[in-house]
């Protein structure tokens, strides 16, 4: 072989590492076994002893649980100012599909809570039919989140309402004021922004009533009530060892066996805790043990690997695929699953799990019966009532050309990904969309390589 060609081979070989050494360097940080069981010892640590005042000793239960918390209530999350009438505004906002470019979209639509909080789709449908790129979490008990959305790129409840609005493959406005000017049109919300910010603003003038601040502030306190609390689990935590099965309680224990509770714990098995809504989240990477054969199957199958994860947030390439570490409250009924909703069952769910975060094997009936603990978490659902919404009289909320951008919606159609052409994954926030950190790191690559090459022929010539 010749000098040149020995080059040649070495600087791609240099390439290759560069392009797997990126691709796994998020991953290899939690892929020793052992740190995965430390996880959550980092800067993310949540005081998971804090909020146990109310458990009872679990000590002389016949399975030790992985978390000892209950679900802490809505008692817990609940502001002195969530008074009845803003709970009321926000669920009627909530519930308006009228605030949406085409009047049929609401939250309920991609979050409906008349069953587990989400659309039940692998990925969610806005406006014209379009399609984002990851599928809706559930609503039921998003008020413990620390952060909001699968990367976290919002901190509060109310901070995550602005984005939906104006998301063009979500309720699709313009922006926001057209959004609130069709809220400002109704006499009947804006004398009920009057009733519940009447007093803070000082004013009566729909423009100061109805802002952006204070409808998300009304859609966050609705948000805040949803919540599910008293599960066969939380009975069983609080002293009563008949609320699960036999095979719930061996799911209970394959399920700590595993190790499921290193990411998974916490009273939301969200593994984090402490105050809510303060803005730190809890990431992990998916998958962490991408070497696992069976792993790179499920990544390949569910396109686990296609989004950028946190790393659209924060630019870091340690946060790639790193993603928050979802509740498992009423998990059983939040299918398909994952943040591409491409794995269509609980079972798999599972399987899924123990390959790329654990790298292990579980056996059927194991994960059957992680199956049936699972479905321990599924607490009291309050009954929701569809509200009555306020309504003009004799003309629609809807403008009547409203409708104008279908053409233009239909002559640019998304891509095959369903992605929206300007990148954005969901609710607003641009997030920057996997390829573009893939194709940096291949033109690089390329450009090294070339020079490799050209460096090699000039001293060969
Ligand atoms: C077209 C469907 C759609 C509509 C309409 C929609 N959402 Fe969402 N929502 C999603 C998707 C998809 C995500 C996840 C996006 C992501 O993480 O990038 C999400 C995320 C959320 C989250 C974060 C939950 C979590 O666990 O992180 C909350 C809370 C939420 N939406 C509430 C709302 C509210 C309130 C509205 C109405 C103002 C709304 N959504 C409208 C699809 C929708
Ligand atoms: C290293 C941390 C970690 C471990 C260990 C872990 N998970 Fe997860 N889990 C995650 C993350 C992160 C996600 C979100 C991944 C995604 O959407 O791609 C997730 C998602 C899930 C989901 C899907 C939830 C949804 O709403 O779509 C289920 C179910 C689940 N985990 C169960 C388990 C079980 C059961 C185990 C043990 C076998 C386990 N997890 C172990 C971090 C972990």
């Amino acid at each position: 072989m010749g000098r040149a060609q020995r080059i040649l081979l070495l600087s791609a070989g240099v390439c290759l590492l560069v392009l797997v050494a990126t691709g796994a360097a998020s991953a290899a940080e939690t892929a020793a076994g052992e740190e995965v069981e430390s996880v959550g010892s980092g800067d993310t640590v949540l005081n998971v002893q804090e909020n146990n005042e109310t458990d009872a000793d679990t000590d002389d239960l016949p399975v030790e649980p992985p978390t000892e918390e209950s679900h802490p209530g809505y008692e817990y999350i609940q502001r002195e100012d969530d008074t009845e009438e803003k709970i009321e505004l926000g669920e009627q906002l909530y519930f308006d599909p009228r605030i949406s470019e085409t009047g049929t979209i609401s939250c309920n639509t991609c979050h409906n809570v008349m069953e587990g909080g989400d659309d039940s789709r692998p990925t969610a449908m806005g406006v014209h039919g379009q399609t984002g790129p990851v599928s809706s979490p559930t609503v039921w008990n998003s008020g413990f989140h620390h952060t909001q959305f699968w990367d976290g790129r919002a901190d509060t409840l109310a901070e995550q309402a602005e984005g939906p609005i104006v998301a063009d493959v979500e309720m699709g406005m313009p922006d926001h004021e057209a959004a609130l000017d069709r809220v400002r049109a109704v006499d009947g919300y804006v004398e009920q922004y009057e009733a519940v910010y009447g007093d803070e603003v000082d004013s009566d003038d729909p423009e100061d009533l109805v802002t952006l601040e204070h409808t998300v502030d009304a859609i966050a306190a609705y948000e805040r009530t949803l919540v599910t609390p008293d599960s066969p689990y939380d009975q069983y935590v609080e002293g009563d060892e008949d609320a699960l099965s036999e095979q719930e309680l061996d799911g209970m224990e394959s399920f700590q066996e595993l190790g499921c509770q290193s990411c998974h714990s916490g009273p939301m098995f969200s593994g984090q805790w402490d105050e809510p809504e303060s803005g730190e989240g809890f990431y992990q990477p998916h998958p962490t043990f991408e070497d696992n054969a069976q792993c790179q199957e499920y990544v390949e199958e569910y396109d686990l690997m296609e989004n950028p994860g946190r790393m659209g947030v924060t630019d870091d390439e340690a946060d790639e695929y790193s993603y928050k570490v979802p509740t498992l409250r009423n998990v059983e009924h939040t299918a398909p699953y994952m943040h591409t909703g491409q794995v269509p069952t609980l079972e798999e769910s599972i399987r899924v799990m123990a390959a790329c975060q654990l790298d292990e094997e579980p056996s059927d009936d194991e994960v059957e019966d992680i199956a049936a603990f699972m479905t321990t978490l599924t607490g009291e659902y309050p009954d929701q009532e569809m509200p009555r919404l306020p309504n003009p009289s004799g003309e629609s909320m809807i403008p009547m050309d409203a409708d104008g951008d279908l053409q233009d919606i239909e002559e640019e159609p998304a891509d095959d990904n369903g992605v929206d052409d300007t990148g954005d994954t969901d609710d607003g926030d641009d997030t920057i969309p996997g390829l573009t950190f893939g194709g940096a790191v291949v033109a690089i690559a390329l450009v090294t390589a070339t020079a490799l090459i050209g460096y090699s022929r000039r001293r060969n010539d």
